[in-house]
């Protein structure tokens, strides 16, 4: 096979990062471009995001999760905690974070350390679900090889009618992690390659150093 793609060109020219008109705290930044993002509307999970492990294989991974919540301290996402990544992050906390938004010509690359969610939080979270997709998470043990789909399937039922007039509890094997930023880097598409591209990183004393990068 040959599918050669060299003339996919694309002119980069919707807007402009400037070290005069962006927040000291990255955090900001990044609600300022979500809330555009979302109001631009054509994105339909603007927070999928990219997230990157070192795996225990020694190979990197990136697969995309969904984002769930930010604050100031950081990002947070769901998962199976014995997944691959689950267990990665268990032996290496320092993951990668990555939003591509096409629509917007922007892409925000966070690095940081994954910690478990206080337990408390994951309940919460784990209320909030629907019931089809708190019994997902139990009955699938993500990452490992299953016979057939319809094992799956027939797990489902199984547990459907476990659980019918029960409470679904949240398994301990299921939780979110909290990713604390070190380091933000904001790309913004410019014309002729010259992007704007500008990287927040935490300092000792938890300020931010504010540098721009050559695109
Ligand atoms: C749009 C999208 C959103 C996803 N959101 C999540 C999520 O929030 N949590 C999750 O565990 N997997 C999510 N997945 C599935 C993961 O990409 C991945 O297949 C799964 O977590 C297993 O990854 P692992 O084997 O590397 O641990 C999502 C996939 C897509 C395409």
């Amino acid at each position: 096979m040959h599918e050669d793609l060299s003339n996919n060109r694309k002119t980069y020219q919707k807007s402009a990062l400037s070290e005069d008109t962006i927040s000291d705290n990255p955090l900001e930044l990044f609600r300022k471009w979500y809330y555009e993002v979302e109001a631009q509307g054509s994105i339909e999970e603007p927070n999928a995001m990219t997230l990157a492990t070192n795996g225990l294989d020694g190979f990197p991974k990136a697969r995309t999760v969904l984002l769930k919540k930010y604050t100031y301290e950081g990002f947070i996402f769901y998962t199976n905690y014995e997944s691959e990544k689950g267990l990665a992050i268990a032996e290496d906390p320092k993951v990668c974070l990555c939003f591509y938004w096409p629509v917007m010509e922007r892409q925000i690359i966070i690095k940081g350390k994954a910690e478990k969610l206080a337990e408390n939080l994951s309940d919460g979270y784990f209320e909030s679900r629907p019931d089809g997709s708190k019994l997902g998470a139990i009955v699938s043990p993500q990452s490992q090889v299953i016979p057939s789909r319809e094992y799956l399937d027939n797990e489902l039922d199984k547990l459907e009618k476990e659980y019918v007039n029960k409470e679904i509890e949240r398994p301990p094997y299921w939780g979110g992690f909290m990713v604390r930023p070190e380091s933000m880097e904001f790309w913004q598409g410019r014309p002729n390659r010259l992007h704007d591209r500008i990287r927040y990183s935490l300092q000792p004393d938890y300020n931010w150093k504010i540098e721009r990068l050559a695109p």
